[in-house]
Parts: C-alpha cells; sequence; structure tokens
C-alpha cells in the first residue's frame, strides 16, 4: 500500500470517463474532441500559450520532453538523484544521445552553485555545452522548490542560454503542497516545457508534455512520434484528463495524499525507534526503522527499503502516501508499528 503511488488503482471518476469515451467511434491520433478538450483544460491551467502532447508514461514524457529542447552535443543538469539519471535505463542518454551532468542532490533539490564550473564549458569545443536544467517538481525525496527558488532557477538558465524542463511526475503533490495555480508557480516565472503526470495520482496510465515556451512547439508532435508516444487511440487518455481535471479532481487526490503523509509523520513521533530522516512536505515519507520492523510492517502494507543498514541495525524506508489512503490504514500501521516498539 506505502509501495508506490502508482500501486494506487484508477480513481472511479477516470475509470467512469473511460467507459464513457468508449462510446462509437472518434477519429485517431489526437484528431478528436476529447483531445481538443484535453488541450484546452491545460491552457487553462497554464496559460493560453500553452501547448500539450499526451503521452504514455513518466520516462516518455521527459525523454520527449528534453528532446526538444537540445541537441546530442548538448547537456541536461538534474540532481544525482534524479529520476532521469537513476531510473530511466539510460532512456535519456540513448534518445536525446546527450550527456547528463549530475548535481548533488540536497534534500532532493539542486543548489545553483554546482552548476557554475561548467559554465566555463560554454562555447569550449571539447566539452558538452549546457543546455536543460531539468529538477522534478516535487522532488524524488518529496521536498518542493518553492516558487522564489524555481525563480531563481529559471533567471539563472536565462542568463546562461538555458532551458528549464520540470519532471512533474508528481507535479501534482507540489501544487497541492504549495497551493497557487500552474501558470503563476511555472509559466509566470519562464519555465519551457513541463511532464506532467498522472499516473501517480489516479489516472490509469497517461502523462503531458506541456510546452510553455511558445517558440519551442513546433517540432513537438514529430517528436512524440519519432518516441514512439503517439498514441492512435489518443481518446482514452485524453478522456482521463477530463475527468481528472472535472472540479479539480487532481487537487483533492494529491493534497489528501499529502494530508495522509502529515498525518503519518506526525503519529510517527510519537513512536519510539523510528525517526523521520526529511521534513514530510508532499505526499513521501523517508523513515528509518530498525531492521526487525521491516518484515512484519511489509506485510501489513508493502513499502520499498531505500537505503539498506543506513546505520548498524537499521534501515531507510520509503512511505509513499495514493489518492485512496485512509486515516484507519494510517493508525493500522502505526499500531503495528507501536507494539513492534514496545516488543
Ligand atoms: C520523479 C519521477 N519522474 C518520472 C517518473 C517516470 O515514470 P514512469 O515509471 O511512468 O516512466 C517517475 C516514476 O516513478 C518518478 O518518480
Amino acid at each position: 500500500m506505502f509501495a508506490s503511488d502508482n500501486a494506487a488503482g484508477v480513481h472511479p471518476a477516470v475509470l467512469a470517463a473511460l467507459a464513457e469515451a468508449n462510446r462509437g467511434h472518434a477519429l485517431g491520433y489526437g484528431a478528436d474532441d476529447y483531445t481538443a478538450r484535453a488541450n484546452q483544460a491545460f491552457k487553462r491551467l497554464f496559460g493560453e500559450q500553452a501547448e500539450s502532447f499526451l503521452v504514455f508514461n513518466g520516462t516518455g514524457a521527459n525523454v520527449i520532453a528534453l528532446k526538444g529542447l537540445l541537441r546530442s552535443y548538448e547537456a541536461v543538469f538534474c540532481s544525482a538523484e534524479s529520476h532521469l539519471w537513476i531510473d530511466e535505463a539510460g532512456a535519456p542518454e540513448q534518445f536525446l544521445g546527450a550527456k547528463l551532468i549530475t548535481l548533488p542532490a540536497d534534500n532532493g533539490k539542486i543548489r545553483l552553485d554546482d552548476m557554475l564550473p561548467r559554465l566555463g564549458d560554454i562555447g569550449f569545443q571539447h566539452r558538452s555545452q549546457p543546455r536543460v536544467i531539468s529538477i522534478a517538481q516535487c522532488t524524488e525525496r518529496g521536498s518542493v522548490y518553492r516558487r522564489d527558488e524555481l525563480q531563481a532557477i529559471c533567471d539563472f538558465a536565462r542568463r546562461h542560454g538555458f532551458y528549464v524542463h520540470i519532471d512533474g511526475a508528481r507535479i501534482h503533490n507540489a501544487v497541492a503542497a504549495l497551493g497557487g495555480d500552474c501558470k503563476r508557480l511555472f509559466t509566470d516565472i519562464g519555465v519551457d516545457v513541463v511532464s506532467f503526470g498522472g499516473t501517480k495520482n489516479g489516472l490509469m496510465m497517461g502523462e503531458a508534455v506541456v510546452v510553455l515556451n511558445p517558440e519551442l512547439q513546433a517540432n513537438y508532435a514529430v517528436i512524440r512520434k519519432h518516441g514512439m508516444q503517439l498514441a492512435s487511440k489518443m481518446r482514452f487518455l485524453a478522456a482521463q484528463f477530463l475527468a481528472y481535471f472535472d472540479q479539480d479532481l487532481w487537487l483533492h487526490n494529491a493534497a489528501h495524499a499529502n494530508r495522509m503523509a502529515a498525518c503519518l509523520a506526525e503519529q510517527l513521533h510519537t513512536v519510539p525507534g523510528a525517526r523521520l530522516m526529511v521534513p514530510a512536505e508532499t505526499n513521501m515519507l523517508f523513515v528509518e526503522i530498525p531492521n526487525a520492523w521491516i518484515a512484519p510492517l511489509q506485510q501489513q502494507a508493502y513499502f520499498h527499503v531505500w537505503r539498506a543498514d543506513s546505520r548498524p541495525g537499521f534501515s531507510e524506508v520509503r512511505l509513499v502516501m495514493s489518492f485512496d489512503v485512509t486515516q484507519a490504514d494510517i493508525e493500522a500501521f502505526i499500531g503495528t508499528m507501536r507494539r513492534l516498539a514496545t516488543g
């Protein structure tokens, strides 16, 4: 149950929308009314100039998003803990043919200072040319870049001729945590392209590449096909997003998951032996627990061990809350922890 937010099922409203879309025929490859309406919904979120390109999955969204931003002799800055670097099986390197330059992660976030030494590479013929800063919002540690932090990254990028890409596989958790709207949080401060997640927050499958910079939009349709992420029955991706945005379901789901994480974090303080490793900002918690607790807790609600033997006798585990986790699930989990703590 706490392994990942993609272990949760499909939200009933999304499932109903899929059934509803399954009537009659519609033109393929996005030439249907559902896709047109989904694109309008993204414009309402990010501003009129945004163009969206629906894709199947998060890795696909990231590589398609980046493909439109750089050439093979250029490079992407990303964190050393990023999904891009660690968990995409080399797809970015293979598909982009470009270099990834990793930066140390500070609670999941990159620091501008760590890019400074690479600025000397610009124009130097022996070096890959930095072109894109890619950050995850929220990060792989569940932390969130504040708007001013993101603004500073975008300003830095502009000064040096870089583009900014957001890996938003969990953008909903970040937006729910920050409050405010996507236009203010991303478009207005100069983000160029967003990988907009959906699967981790109630969709069956489906993400979107949302291109905010109008100067970059022209090639994305072809890039998506070239990258094997063009769905012929696109209406079924689009219909999910329509349900997702209807009455802000996406934000309700994410806010609920964040609340469940906050609730679990609060209760963890009452369990001797459990230690929260980073502040709870979104829907993910990183908690150090005695190794002996892992198996019995996993039996109750499966989760992944993040860092085995983080210190002798203890491991750091990741607990991820989904849209359908309940207060009762949290209480049952904490109850088991307390029993284990008191022997
Ligand atoms: C931060 C982040 N980005 C991207 C992805 C990619 O998602 P997918 O597994 O759909 O390729 C994930 C999935 O776990 C993720 O956590």
